[in-house]
């Protein structure tokens, strides 16, 4: 199959699970902002129902929903510009993930770190859903023929089993309708570390809210978080191969990276021989003059409800005349009767 059979399409999503935190932005939503230009369709997703393969309290799921998506346009997505809407409102993903759960194997699913990770000792406790997560998320991808989607380290193997299924679907029914879609990774913070242990993902289900700097944390609490990230007493080397084995190090260079736009070698030129009693305020600073406003136009945005469920409404009506026409023509492939337009 040529790649240029498909316009390119950027498509991503971030589950309202709440706690959307630095480790999102950098890694994610930073990053989709970036990858808004005039040339190329971009869709972003709050994806509801993937969120709800973990218990989801019913009202504070509408408040992270609309929560992320205050924080999607604060951070600076367009609705006019990106399509902006939550996953359940277009009810072809639902549709096609069960297509794709009659083509993705059992084995592909249980090989899955997250999962392994997500239902841990417990996995006959898990939700049926939690296990084919990644079947849904190869719909919310596929259903738009979305070429690149930008995520965090964490999904890649989720973004390689999604090119296993159209791979796996396109030689089933001797097609070539599904594009194999690239995963971006890139930039300096594609795994940010949790604040406390250099060895762990900074992830909203951490307990210590010291170990996160969340997006809606104000301006002193997001100082006192740098203040007190761990660190070794070591000065910042100039070269990178210097914060070999030091974790926490890395971690906070590479955030000063993501955030100033630079790759981590341009920032120890800069700040190589400073000790952490010198950085730690210099990246409190930036982190600050980047996240603050982030987070109170999040508030004011915040107030505006009726303003927040008009976007998600129109941007599902968007994503919708993009998604229905592409599971109609799977459902023919497929041999579904009835399934013709018009
Ligand atoms: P989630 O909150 O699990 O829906 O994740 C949303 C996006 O944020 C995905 O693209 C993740 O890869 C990304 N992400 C989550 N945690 C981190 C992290 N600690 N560092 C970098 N990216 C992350
Ligand atoms: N699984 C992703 C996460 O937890 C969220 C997600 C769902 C997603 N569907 C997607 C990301 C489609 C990219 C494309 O981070």
């Amino acid at each position: 199959m040529t790649e240029t059979q498909f316009t390119p399409r950027v498509f991503s999503g971030i589950q309202p699970s709440g706690n959307l935190h630095l480790g999102n932005y950098l890694g994610a939503l930073k990053r989709f902002v970036d990858m808004q230009k005039p040339d190329i369709e971009t869709i972003y997703c709050m994806v509801d129902l993937h969120a709800i393969t973990v218990w989801q309290d019913p009202k504070e799921l509408a408040h992270s929903t609309r929560e992320l998506c205050a924080g999607f346009i604060a951070a600076g997505l367009d609705p006019e510009k990106s399509i902006l809407f939550n996953q359940s409102q277009v009810p072809e993903h639902a549709q096609l993930a069960w297509i794709f759960n009659c083509v993705a194997r059992m084995g592909w699913m249980q090989r899955m770190t997250q999962w392994k990770d997500k239902a841990g000792k417990n996995q006959q406790n898990a939700s049926l859903g939690l296990f084919a997560y990644p079947s849904l998320m190869a719909a919310d991808i596929l259903t738009y023929h979305a070429t690149h989607v930008p995520v965090g380290d964490d999904q890649k193997q989720h973004l390689e089993l999604t090119r296993d299924i159209a791979i796996k679907f396109n030689h089933d029914y001797g097609v070539d309708f599904f594009p194999i879609t690239e995963p971006v990774i890139e930039g300096a913070a594609t795994r940010v570390m949790s604040l406390r242990d250099g060895s762990k993902k900074m992830s909203k289900s951490d307990p210590s809210d010291m170990s996160r700097i969340n997006m809606t944390d104000d301006a002193d609490t997001i100082a006192k978080k740098i203040r007190k990230a761990k660190t070794d007493p070591e000065a910042l080397p100039s070269e990178l191969d210097g914060l070999d084995e030091r974790p926490e190090a890395r971690n906070l260079v590479n955030i000063y990276a993501a955030l100033s736009d630079q790759t981590a070698e341009q920032v120890l030129v800069e700040m190589g021989g400073k000790q952490f009693g010198e950085f730690k305020p210099m990246l409190a600073e930036l982190a600050v003059s980047k996240l603050a406003p982030i987070s109170s136009e999040m508030a004011h945005l915040m107030g505006e409800q009726a303003e927040i469920d008009r976007i998600l409404a129109k941007g599902a009506e968007k994503a919708r005349a993009v998604a229905a026409p592409i599971l109609q023509q799977t459902y023919e492939i497929v041999g579904m009767v009835g399934a013709k337009q018009g």
